[in-house]
């Protein structure tokens, strides 16, 4: 089987966890990386990791001849002129096969739509990186559950949370420049995970239809006095002026269409879980059965004394977003295989090299940032949004959040 070169646009925190994955799989390697902020690091780790010897690019148009897919891995803001940088460089001659684009898709249901129309306009395979529905734990469990949902009906109820104490970077914080809080940068993992938990086996992954959506969206911690000022003095973010929504939990509801039954998928998010680190938890509850998965549930635990805490290690090496490094911690042995990130890149590589889109492409992606926005959509109008009313669907198409616009004061102070 040939080999397939990526190209990575971003060498920050997301593109480490990629290149720690793609240790985990074949038949890739790293042959070009944007010179941007962390590139040199990035490209030093792959060649002391035999992941290839990546070169930097000061141009996208230079990195796409150098490669035959490109990693989209750059902030949320940066997506579409990144894209449009893509497409050009396709129509001048570059021989891409593929992108693959890290979620959210687009900050908006236009931009979501504007990147699948951008794909299909340079003839790219698609792959929406959304690691959580590659999660073998989770897709394990359902294996296992298979036969009891075919005995006693599908799952119901399904619950997903992603939380963790808040984002590493400055840009993350500012909502004009992510497209809002936390709902839009988890809300779309526990949304989509969700759904797919939902999904009956062998149904493609857009099968369940969206009816409905509520959601409430909150700053509950990072809007106090002594947090605000904080973020201000550590990244600049004023959240007296410009908030973000640092809670948000929704219940999305999904038609079964050849049943007709309805299936709930309630999620939570916060960017104020003061505990270990980031914690996924998802469950859920068919007539009989269940499942439950706790990723900070380890086989491994340390304990670090108050004397000994003078040595401690980086803690982000043994868990994402670790916040202590002393007294009882998890480490994650694997923690790239655990959040899915193994598994999304070896399919899109294999998916790639045979000429076919992703199991996750541009579409699904697009689908996502409408089923998010809707959820803002919810929590504005403080009410449930009807997802089939064709109305509803049009606005969605030009809608902004309030929040994502910089007017969170508007619904958040309320
Ligand atoms: N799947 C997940 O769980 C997950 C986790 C973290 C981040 N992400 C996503 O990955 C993307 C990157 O997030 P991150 O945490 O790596 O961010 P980051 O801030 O750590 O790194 C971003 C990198 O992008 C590059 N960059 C910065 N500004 C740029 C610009 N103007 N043009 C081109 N490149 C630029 C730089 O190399 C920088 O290091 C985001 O879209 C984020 O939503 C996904």
């Amino acid at each position: 089987m040939n080999t397939l070169k990526l190209g990575f646009i971003g060498a920050g925190f997301i593109a480490r966890f990629q290149a720690l994955a793609m240790k985990q799989v074949r038949n890739c390697e790293l042959s070009a990386i944007y010179d941007h902020t962390g590139a040199a690091d990035l490209a030093d780790y792959a060649k002391k990791n035999g992941l290839g010897e990546p070169k930097l690019y000061k141009t996208v148009a230079e990195l796409c001849n150098h490669c035959d897919a490109v990693a989209l891995l750059s902030p949320n803001y940066t997506r579409i002129e990144m894209m449009e940088q893509i497409v050009d460089a396709v129509k001048k001659g570059a021989e891409l096969k593929g992108v693959i684009c890290e979620k959210p898709l687009g900050r908006t249901v236009a931009e979501a739509e504007r990147m699948v129309h951008l794909a299909k306009e340079a003839n790219l395979l698609t792959s929406y990186f959304e690691n959580q529905l590659h999660m073998n734990s989770i897709n394990n469990a359902l294996h296992q559950l298979r036969p009891q949902q075919e005995v006693m009906g599908g799952f119901t109820l399904a619950r997903s949370t992603e939380e963790h104490a808040g984002p590493h970077n400055a840009w993350f914080w500012d909502p004009t420049r992510q497209g809002g809080g936390v709902l839009s940068d988890m809300g779309c993992h526990s949304i989509a995970i969700g759904r797919h938990i939902l999904t009956p086996e062998g149904k493609s992954t857009t099968f369940l239809k969206p009816v409905s959506m509520q959601c409430d969206t909150s700053l509950l911690k990072w809007g106090q006095p002594k947090y605000k000022k904080q973020l201000l003095d550590k990244y600049g973010v004023d959240y007296s002026k410009t908030p973000a929504e640092d809670f948000a939990t929704g219940i999305a509801t999904f038609k079964n269409p050849e049943t007709g039954q309805l299936l709930k998928a309630q999620f939570t998010d916060s960017w104020m879980y003061d505990k270990q680190g980031l914690r996924l938890w998802m469950d859920a509850l068919g007539p009989g059965y269940a499942m439950e998965v706790n990723t900070l549930i380890s086989p491994v635990e340390i304990f670090i004394g108050d004397e000994a805490a003078e040595g401690v290690a980086d803690a982000e090496t043994a868990l994402e977003k670790s916040t202590s490094s002393r007294g009882l911690l998890s480490v994650l042995p694997n923690e790239a295989d655990l959040y899915g990130y193994t598994t999304e890149i070896r399919d899109a590589v294999n998916s790639f090299l045979n000429g076919k889109n992703a199991l996750l492409d541009f579409e699904f992606g697009a689908e996502v940032t409408f089923l998010v926005q809707a959820a803002y959509m919810a929590a504005e109008q403080k009410k449930t949004i009807d997802l089939t009313d064709t109305k509803v669907i049009n606005d969605l198409k030009t809608y902004q959040s309030l929040i994502s616009q910089g007017k969170g004061a508007d619904i958040l102070f309320s």
